[in-house]
Order: structure tokens, then sequence, then C-alpha cells
């Protein structure tokens, strides 16, 4: 298992676990095929591989005005949940921060979805905002920051 930069080749399978992750308010395969197209260098997908298929991926990108990280999607396959691969992805986002010396990592989440409020807790995460009706069922995002 090992982390990588994602390839245009990745993204079919990329924004299948999305649509499994994320439903109606994931990203579409077409939005990721402009976000891969137009990718700078501060911009980042990456990609847990196991060899024979991806486990999980991450996108973030680095916000340099405000030295920040900002996580905008992580998705781990429902069959290959609870084995700790999002905090592999997480140690490793937190890192490259560390590389780039950010000052803070930043993400939304919805409200409901527990597992992820508990895993970016974990990490220290805490929230400083919500915003109202965020997501297609009509709940709310959290909007979560973590200082360095
Ligand atoms: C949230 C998500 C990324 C977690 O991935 P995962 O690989 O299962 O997480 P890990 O195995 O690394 O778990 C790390 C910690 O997160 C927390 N956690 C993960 N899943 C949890 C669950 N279902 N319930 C409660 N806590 C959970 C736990 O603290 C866990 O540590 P532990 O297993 O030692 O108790 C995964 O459920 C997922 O892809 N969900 C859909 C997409 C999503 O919600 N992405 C995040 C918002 S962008």
């Amino acid at each position: 298992m090992f982390i990588r930069e994602a390839k245009d080749t990745d993204l079919e399978e990329i924004a299948h676990l999305e649509a499994i992750c994320a439903g109606s308010d994931g990203a579409t395969l077409n939005e990721f095929k402009e976000f891969y197209a137009a990718k700078t260098h501060g911009e980042f997908l990456q990609v847990l591989d196991d060899n024979q298929r991806l486990t999980g991926f991450v996108g973030y990108t680095h916000n340099t005005d405000e030295q920040e990280l900002y996580i905008w999607n992580l998705g781990i396959g429902p069959e290959d949940r609870r084995k700790g691969f999002a905090r592999t992805l997480m140690d490793h986002v937190m890192r490259v921060g560390q590389t780039l010396k950010v000052k803070k990592f930043s993400l939304k989440i919805p409200e409901t979805n527990e597992p992820a409020l508990v895993l970016f807790k974990s990490f220290g995460f805490q929230q400083i905002a919500r915003i109202n009706q965020h997501n297609a069922d009509g709940s709310a995002s959290l909007v979560f920051q973590l200082k360095l």
C-alpha cells in the first residue's frame, strides 16, 4: 500500500469512489477531469494504491496567501474502511503541510458525517463555522480548522 500522485488514468476510479463516498454532493468525473487538466503545483490529488486498485484518495490545495492547506476531499472505499487508511492519508497530508510550512489546515464536512467528524477531531481539528443548507439534502456543513 503506498501513496502516489493521481494519474489521468486513475480519474474514473477516483470518480467511482467519490460517487460511493459523497453521492450527489460529490464531484463528477468531468469535474475531476477539469481539475486535473488545470491543476497547478499547489493543487494535489493523491491516491492510496494497493498495487491492484485504489483504496482511497485525497485532494487538497495549498493556499499560499493564507499559508493554509485546504482539504477538499478524502474518501476510502466502503470495503476498506476502519483499517486506518484515512488516518494514513491524513498523516501524509500533515507532513506535506509541515514541509510547505503552512500555519493551518481546513476543510468542510456535512454535520451529519459522524465518521469524518470523529476522524478529524482525532487530529485536533476544531469547528470554526457552520454553513446552513450547504448540502443537497439541506443539511449544514461544518468548517473545521487545525492550527499548527
Ligand atoms: C470518513 C472516512 C474517510 C474514514 O475513513 P477510514 O479509512 O474508515 O478511517 P480510519 O480507519 O483511518 O479511521 C481513523 C479514525 O476515524 C474515526 N472513524 C472512522 N470511521 C468511523 C466511524 N464509522 N465511526 C466512528 N469513528 C470513525 C475513528 O476515530 C478512527 O480511529 P479508530 O479506528 O482507531 O477508532 C470514510 O468513512 C469515508 O471515506 N467516508 C466517506 C467520505 C467522507 O466522509 N470523507 C470525509 C469528508 S471529505
